[in-house]
C-alpha cells in the first residue's frame, strides 16, 4: 500500500500544490526572516517547532524546502494528529521526500532524523488530540504552526492551549484558515442553498465555524499575541484541471456530501442533483472552485 492509497492521504496530497500557489508570500517571507533572526540572537539553541493537525506534514517538507527554515542548523520538529494511521503516512511521505531532496534520514525512537549538509531535523509524531498533546508538552515552544486546522476547532479554547506551551516572542503560524467563502462556477440554482447550508454545518459541535480566518485574526491580541502579518490565501481552481486538482474537487464535493447528508438543511433531491451536475463538471473540465482562506502570523508578547 502506497500512501496514495489512503482517500484522505490522497487528497492531503493533492492538496499540496494547490497550497503551494495560494500561500500568502509576504506572510511566509515575514516568517522566515524572523526565525532567521531568532536564529542569530540564539545560535546554540534548535528551533522548537510543534505542528498540530499536521497531517501528513506537507508544511514541515515545504518550509525545509522553501529554506525558511534556514536560519537554523537544529531543528526539533514534533507533528501532532490524532487520526490513526496517519504517522506512519507521513513517515512514508518525509523518506520518499528525504531521498529526493537529498537527506539522510535514520529512525528514532518516535520519528526519525534527517541529516544535510551539517543541519539536522529531528521529527517526531504523536498520534494524539491536539489538547492532550499540547498538555503533555513543556512550555518550551518557538514556533506553532496551524495549517488548515482553526476551522474544526473550538478557537478560544485552541488558542488558550497552543499560547501556553509557547515561550515569549514565541510564533504560531496559521495558514490556510478557512475563512467564510465558498464558490462554485458554472452557477447552478441551488448554490446559494447549499452553500449556506455548507458553512452551518461547520458551525456545529464547538469548531470555530466558516468564519475561522477572520475570528483568529480578531481574537488573538486579546490572548496577548500581536498579530504581525496576515493575508489572503484562497484557493482557486479553474479548468483546465490537472490529476491532483481532479482528486482535490472531488474531495471538495466528498466534504460538502457528507456533512449536508447528515443534516436535514436540504432536501435530497436538490442536494443529490447539485453533486452529479458537479461531479459531471469534473469530469468534462468545467467546474472552478474558490475557497477563501487567511494566513495569519502572531506573536506572543
Ligand atoms: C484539513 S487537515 C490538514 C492537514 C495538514 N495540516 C495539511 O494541511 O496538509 C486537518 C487535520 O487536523 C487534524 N485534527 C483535527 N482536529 C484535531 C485535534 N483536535 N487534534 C489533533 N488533530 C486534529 C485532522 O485529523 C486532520 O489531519
Amino acid at each position: 500500500m502506497t500512501r496514495h492509497d489512503d482517500p484522505f492521504v490522497r487528497y492531503l496530497r493533492s492538496k499540496e500544490a494547490i497550497d503551494d500557489r495560494a500561500l500568502h508570500r509576504p506572510t511566509l517571507a515575514d516568517l522566515g526572516d524572523r526565525l532567521d533572526r531568532h536564529g542569530q540572537d540564539h545560535p546554540s539553541q534548535p528551533l522548537r517547532v510543534v505542528s498540530i493537525g499536521a497531517g501528513t506534514g506537507a508544511m514541515c517538507r515545504r518550509l525545509l524546502s522553501w529554506g525558511v527554515l534556514d536560519g537554523h542548523d537544529q531543528i526539533k520538529y514534533v507533528m501532532v494528529d490524532r487520526r490513526e494511521g496517519i504517522a506512519d503516512k507521513a513517515a512514508a511521505a518525509f523518506a520518499e521526500w528525504a531521498r529526493a531532496a537529498g537527506w539522510a534520514a535514520s529512525p528514532t525512537k518516535d520519528g526519525f532524523r534527517i541529516e544535510r549538509h551539517g543541519r539536522e531535523v529531528s521529527l517526531t509524531y504523536m498520534t494524539s488530540d491536539l489538547f492532550d498533546a499540547m498538555s503533555a508538552l513543556p512550555k518550551a515552544i518557538d514556533l506553532v504552526i496551524a495549517h488548515a486546522v482553526f476551522d474544526l476547532l473550538p478557537l478560544r479554547r485552541a488558542i488558550t492551549t497552543v499560547l501556553s506551551r509557547v515561550v515569549d516572542g514565541g510564533y504560531l503560524y496559521a495558514p490556510i484558515t478557512f475563512d467564510g467563502r465558498t464558490a462554485f462556477r458554472p452557477a447552478h440554482d441551488a448554490d446559494d442553498e447549499i452553500i449556506a447550508a455548507y458553512h452551518e454545518t461547520m458551525r456545529d459541535g464547538d469548531s470555530s465555524g466558516p468564519d475561522a480566518g477572520s475570528n483568529l485574526l480578531a481574537a488573538l491580541p486579546e490572548f496577548g499575541a500581536n498579530v504581525v502579518s496576515a493575508g489572503g490565501s484562497d484557493w482557486v481552481i479553474h479548468p483546465k484541471h490537472d490529476s491532483d486538482e481532479r482528486v482535490f474537487l472531488a474531495h471538495i464535493l466528498g466534504f460538502v456530501e457528507q456533512s449536508l447528508g447528515e443534516s436535514d438543511a436540504v432536501d435530497e433531491e436538490t442536494l443529490s442533483e447539485w453533486l452529479s451536475t458537479r461531479h459531471r463538471q469534473i469530469e468534462t473540465d468545467e467546474l472552478s472552485y474558490i475557497a477563501h482562506n487567511l494566513d495569519i502570523l502572531a506573536q506572543l508578547a
